[in-house]
């Protein structure tokens, strides 16, 4: 077995990185995927959500590892997981210290979750340029967009015109993925028919194409 390792990071707080980890878990799991957590975020979101979703579906129910490491441990534990599972997914702080960086050479692909705002965008900038030091491929997603808008728009162009990687799959402005992550589950679990979980699906799916 050797996983894939996806990292998720963005400088700008708040921008998503938690919930599309949260979300893609659960998803790439629902294909019958052996995946793994791995939150290096002091804050300890995922591992949080991690912690509603054992005591909501219990220890088996839950059907995703999460492991536990910190600092200097991190390379080596990522190589453990790759050797036994099929899926990695990592969940970065808001800022790059040194074990996010890590976290981003050890990276299969990373994934940066961009909201249509002036601050994402300028943000995003500092971690495209980690990504291109520690040459993993970075996918650019856009998160939490309005149906319609003058500056979704102007956001997104502006990412074209600098020929950046930008996903497909978009990601709506929608409850659904609180709402879902309350009791540790993804809108896969809680509203599978919805666009929310449709959304999951194509980024699932396009990510999976990225890796191939
Ligand atoms: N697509 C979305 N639709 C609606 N709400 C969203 C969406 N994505 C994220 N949110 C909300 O935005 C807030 C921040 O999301 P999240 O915690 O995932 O970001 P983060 O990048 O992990 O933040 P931090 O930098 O603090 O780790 C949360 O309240 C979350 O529920
Ligand atoms: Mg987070």
């Amino acid at each position: 077995m050797v996983a894939r390792i996806i990292t998720i990071a963005q400088q700008k707080g708040g921008a998503g990185k938690t919930t599309l980890a949260a979300q893609l878990a659960v998803s790439f799991k629902a294909k019958g995927n052996s995946v793994a957590l791995v939150d290096i975020d002091p804050q300890g979101s995922l591992a949080a959500w991690h912690g509603a979703r054992i005591t909501t579906l219990g220890a088996t129910g839950c059907g995703l590892h999460l492991s536990d490491v910190a600092g200097w441990r991190l390379a080596t534990e990522l190589d453990r997981l790759r050797d036994t599972h099929d899926i990695v997914v990592v969940d970065t702080p808001p800022h790059a210290e040194t074990e996010a960086k890590a976290a981003i050479r050890a990276g299969d692909i990373l994934l940066v979750p961009v909201q249509p705002s002036p601050m994402d965008l300028w943000a995003t900038t500092a971690t495209l340029e980690l990504a291109r030091k520690e040459q993993t491929n970075p996918l650019l997603v856009l998160n939490r967009m309005p149906p319609r808008g003058k500056l979704p728009e102007l956001i997104e162009a502006k990412l074209r015109a600098d020929e950046l990687p930008i996903a497909k799959a978009r990601i709506g402005n929608r409850t659904a993925f609180a709402a879902s992550m309350m009791d540790g589950r993804g809108v896969l679990e809680t509203n599978r028919r919805s666009r929310a979980a449709e959304e999951i699906q194509a980024l699932t799916d396009e990510v999976m194409d990225h890796l191939a």
